[in-house]
Order: structure tokens, then sequence, then C-alpha cells
């Protein structure tokens, strides 16, 4: 008998798409409205999500942008990169990055 494997492609092309959406809509890649709202540079927000989806959601799921206040943001991003063990400037960048995020809306 020959294995059904059409079905499971599928099933796992579909299941692709939707993580990916999933991402694109709760941690947006970053736009030039997004840097200029932000008054950060478009590379500083593109380094920062890259980082951000990298080592982020290693010890825990993603917090998403919109799910934590700014004011939050400012004090749990110095902690969470001395717990990656992120440099200064990737720091900044995630920091960036998920406040602009927020603006975004
Ligand atoms: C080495 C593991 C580790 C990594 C990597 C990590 N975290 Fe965490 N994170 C934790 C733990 C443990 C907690 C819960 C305890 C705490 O608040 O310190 C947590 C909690 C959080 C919270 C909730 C804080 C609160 O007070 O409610 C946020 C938001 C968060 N992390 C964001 C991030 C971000 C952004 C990054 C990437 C820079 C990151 N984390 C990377 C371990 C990690």
């Amino acid at each position: 008998m020959k294995f059904p494997v059409l079905p499971f492609l599928i099933a796992s092309l579909v299941w692709a798409g939707c993580a990916t959406n999933k991402y694109e809509t709760l941690a947006p890649l970053p736009t030039p409205a997004m840097a200029e709202k932000s008054g950060q540079p478009l590379s500083t927000l593109e380094q920062g999500r890259i980082v951000y989806l990298a080592q982020c959601g290693r010890c825990h799921e993603h917090q998403f942008p919109d799910t934590v206040n700014t004011k939050d943001w400012h004090v749990v991003v110095p902690g969470m990169a001395w717990n990656a063990g992120i440099s200064k400037s990737d720091e900044k960048a995630v920091l960036a990055y998920v406040l602009a995020a927020k603006v975004k809306k």
C-alpha cells in the first residue's frame, strides 16, 4: 500500500502558514513608517526584530510587543538581554523594535 504523503504535506504547509502569520501580525516587520514614528533607523528596527525572534522565545513563548506596556518594556528588556547574553547594541535594538512595533497601531 502506498503511504499517503499528500495529506501530510498539505497539513504541514497549512500549519507553517498559520505560524508565519501569527509572527507577522504580532511581531510585525519594521516599515519606513514605523521607523519615522519611533524616530529609530529602519536598520535598527530590523536588527531588533531579528534578535528578538532568535533570542526572546528561547526560554518562554515570545512576549509580543503589545502584551507589555511601554514602561515595563524599558525595565524588562535590560534584564532579559542579560538572560539572553546578547550585546548592548542588540539590547538597544530589541527595545527599539518592541516599542516601535507598539507605536505602529
Ligand atoms: C535565559 C532565559 C531567557 C531568555 C533568553 C529571555 N527570557 Fe524573558 N523571561 C525569562 C524568565 C525566567 C522570566 C520570568 C521571570 C522574570 O520575570 O524574571 C521571563 C519573563 C519575561 C517577561 C515578563 C516579565 C514580567 O515581569 O512579567 C517578558 C516581557 C520577557 N521575559 C521578555 C523577554 C525578551 C524581550 C527577551 C529577549 C531579549 C527574553 N525575554 C529572553 C527568561 C528568559
